[in-house]
């Protein structure tokens, strides 16, 4: 009896792996690394691997566009690829309506938008080669999502309502406990850890300057290293402290600030 169950056992486990073998495989595609690599690369992995370098460093790849002193990995964590902060591998999601310019985006737009307003610099034309370059990273990162379908983590999480109004005056106690170490008492950053607020931040009309968006992100990743370590209601209270401060006007609601501050830059 033992016998014939490990005769059907095995069975079942050569069944199952020729099933297995018969399942299309997904394309493999070469690492970042692999391909930092090449001697030569075609076209679209060269694409590719210039997004990754805007993305990691827009100070020097896309410095014309670039008005603070923000890289896009600040806040799209580890080159767009953290879930819970901002991954970038969502091809699939556009084109898209969206509520904050009235018209259906593609994902081209989205990427100008970015440098409109987290980037607190001025929107690239369409076919700018910066704007391709990290179309063909985000295509890179979206390859085996599906279509229309939410990769898993996009964005940040969506903190539950905890019933209190966030707080700044509390956001002040966590930020002075909890962030200044590293992004400065003034929100003004170092060498190494980007500005929090200030001319150098992003400005006002940013998805970051928005109390829940930021909240979700400070808490499912900050302090750098030890995120989910604060509550709900610190997260919010902080978002709310940030949102208070002084940064860049929102672009798309005051044309003559914008010319002030560029003017006075
Ligand atoms: C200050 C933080 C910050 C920086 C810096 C930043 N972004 Fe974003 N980005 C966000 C936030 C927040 C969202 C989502 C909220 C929203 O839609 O406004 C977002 C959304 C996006 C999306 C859409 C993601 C999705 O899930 O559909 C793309 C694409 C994108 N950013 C590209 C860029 C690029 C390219 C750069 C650099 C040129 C950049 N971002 C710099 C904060 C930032
Ligand atoms: C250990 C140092 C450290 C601590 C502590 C820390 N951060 Fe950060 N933070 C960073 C670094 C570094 C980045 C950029 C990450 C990257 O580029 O990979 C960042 C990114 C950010 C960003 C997005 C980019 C920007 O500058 O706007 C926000 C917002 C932020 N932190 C808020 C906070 C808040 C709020 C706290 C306190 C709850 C905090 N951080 C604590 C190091 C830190």
């Amino acid at each position: 009896m033992a016998k014939l169950n490990i005769f059907v056992v095995l069975l079942l486990l050569l069944q199952m792996s020729v099933a297995h073998a018969q399942q299309p495989q997904p394309q493999t595609q070469p690492t970042i690394e692999q391909l930092l690599q090449e001697p030569f690369l075609d076209d679209y992995y060269s694409n590719v691997v210039h997004g990754y370098e805007i993305i990691t460093n827009s100070q020097k790849h896309a410095s014309r566009y670039v008005g603070n002193a923000l890289n896009c990995t600040n806040c799209h964590l580890q080159a767009g690829t953290q879930k819970d902060a901002l991954p970038l591998n969502v091809a699939g999601m556009y084109p898209k309506w969206r509520a904050k310019n009235g018209k259906r985006n593609g994902i081209g737009l989205r990427i100008r938008e970015c440098f409109l307003y987290s980037m607190d610099g001025i929107m690239p034309p369409e076919d700018a080669p910066e704007v391709l370059a990290i179309a063909a990273y985000i295509s890179y990162l979206s390859q085996g999502q599906v279509m229309g379908v939410e990769p898993e983590g996009r964005g940040v999480p969506t903190l539950q309502d905890t019933g209190y109004d966030p707080n700044p005056a509390n956001g002040r106690l966590v930020y002075m406990e909890q962030c200044a170490s590293c992004h400065g008492e003034q929100g003004d950053g170092t060498e190494d850890v980007p500005p929090v607020w200030g001319l150098d931040s992003y400005n006002s009309g940013a998805g970051m300057n928005r109390i829940q968006e930021a909240a979700g992100f400070i808490w499912a990743n900050m302090p750098l290293g030890n995120g989910r370590s604060l509550t709900h209601q610190q997260a919010l209270d902080v978002s709310a402290y940030l949102n208070l401060q002084l940064r860049p006007a929102d672009p798309g609601q005051s044309k003559f600030l914008k010319l002030l501050e560029d003017f006075l830059n």
